[in-house]
């Protein structure tokens, strides 16, 4: 759970798109976020507020003068001690009156009175979105520190196309959980291999092995919203890149070494997690081998080339991490592994611990020894590494 203990003030305003916004609380929920709900009075044309208590398990308040404050003070009292007020979605009404600083309903107010950051994800008509007085006030709240999360292009709820669609809630979750990881990777550039690859042995068949890039596509992931600027390189995987990320994909492992090569002199951390094939089909044929040729078709391999040895022996090169996946002897075939490639870290797991699926045992080797982490998601365990790496170039 990457929001556990985390108090997050969910405001809805009005808007088609506030329908999302229950979707957007479960998805706080699930990752441990502590979510108190307000909304405007027009979000509650759109939806009820028992949607959202039913949801939050918490009342949702939308009056200013909600009698169940003791106090009167429901503006304060429900945004006291939030780590974060997310607005979503901000209509250009509700980004218009906070950009003046306006306070003529709960959130309007709980939102003047805050101490905490705000994130705003805006969701209108194209042309609502386009007009000056709305950029004005949207330059302005960022002017004030306001996060301004989107809007998407795409069809919208009138017919039209264009900007102004609310982000997914899957999206602004992303956002959410980047907006709380600690920035240990502002301004450094991460290459990361992905996935498997795979060698032709004719154009239809081939040689490949069960990774499933999930360790390597957290680790972007973990890289990315730890401020890094990621450039994934990806065997053939079936699913998309996280948010913000450079994916390139290739399939043969000579591709995937042209496709790092070309970029590692640039990069100041390379992460290899690729399990690349250490051969290919040195006479894949043209075209599909027939069974009915007479004989089994002899298959010759050549050894591929070692891309993180490589990258690891270019001069002013970027910090090398790898992985090791084995069946046994975990500690010594990975510190072996470690020496031979010349690399200063590599992450070690046993095959059968995590090879394809969503959690893994991981058990870090550096010249300090080993480091072992407790069995978790791999996205867990991900941004684990990505701490440990920081702390070690760090130290550089
Ligand atoms: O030598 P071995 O394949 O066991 O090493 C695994 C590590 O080396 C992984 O980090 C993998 O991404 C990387 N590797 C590579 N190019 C190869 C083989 C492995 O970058 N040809």
């Amino acid at each position: 759970m990457e929001l556990q203990g985390k108090r997050i003030v969910l405001g809805v305003t009005g808007g088609i798109a506030a329908y999302k916004a229950a979707e957007l609380l479960r998805l706080l929920s699930k990752q441990g976020a502590d979510v108190q709900v307000a909304m405007t009075e027009g979000a509650t044309h759109f939806v009820t507020p028992t949607t959202f208590q039913a949801l939050s398990g918490k009342p949702v308040f939308t009056d200013q003068w909600d009698a169940r404050m003791p106090n009167a003070m429901a503006h304060i009292d429900l945004s006291r001690q939030a780590d974060l007020i997310l607005v979503a979605p901000a209509s250009a009404d509700f980004l218009a009156r906070t950009a003046h600083g306006l306070a003529d309903d709960l959130l309007a107010t709980m939102v003047l009175a805050r101490d905490c950051p705000m994130l705003v994800a805006p969701a209108m008509n194209r042309q609502m979105w386009e007009n000056p007085a709305t950029q004005r006030n949207v330059a302005q709240l960022a002017a004030d520190g306001v996060h301004i999360l989107g809007p998407a292009c795409g069809e919208q709820a009138c017919g039209e196309v264009g900007a102004g669609r609310m982000l997914e809630p899957e999206e602004i979750l992303e956002e959410v959980i980047a907006f709380f990881t600690p920035k240990l990777m502002a301004g450094k550039k991460v290459l990361i291999t992905a996935g498997p690859t795979f060698e032709a042995i004719d154009p239809v068949r081939g040689i490949t092995n069960l990774s499933s890039g999930r360790m390597g596509y957290a680790l972007a992931r973990a890289a990315q919203h730890a401020g890094a600027t990621v450039t994934l390189v990806s065997g053939p995987v079936s699913f998309s890149a996280p948010q913000g990320v450079d994916r390139n994909n290739v399939r043969s492992a000579l591709e995937m070494h042209a496709a790092v090569m070309a970029r590692a002199g640039e990069a100041d951390i390379f992460i290899g997690v690729a399990a690349v094939a250490d051969y290919r089909v040195a006479n894949a044929a043209e075209h599909k081998l027939k069974k009915d040729t007479g004989g089994i078709p002899p298959i010759e391999l050549v050894e591929n080339p070692d891309i993180l040895a490589e990258v690891a022996a270019l001069k002013d090169g970027p910090f090398c991490v790898g992985f090791a996946a084995e069946s046994q002897n975990l500690e010594a075939y990975a510190q072996a592994k470690r020496k031979k490639k010349n690399i200063p870290l590599i992450a070690g797991n046993l095959i059968q611990d995590g090879f394809g699926g969503d959690d893994n045992t991981l058990i870090l080797f550096d010249e300090a020894g080993a480091h072992p982490l407790k069995p978790a998601a791999k996205s867990v365990l991900a941004g684990q590494l990505i701490q440990h790496i920081a702390h070690l170039t760090g130290k550089n």
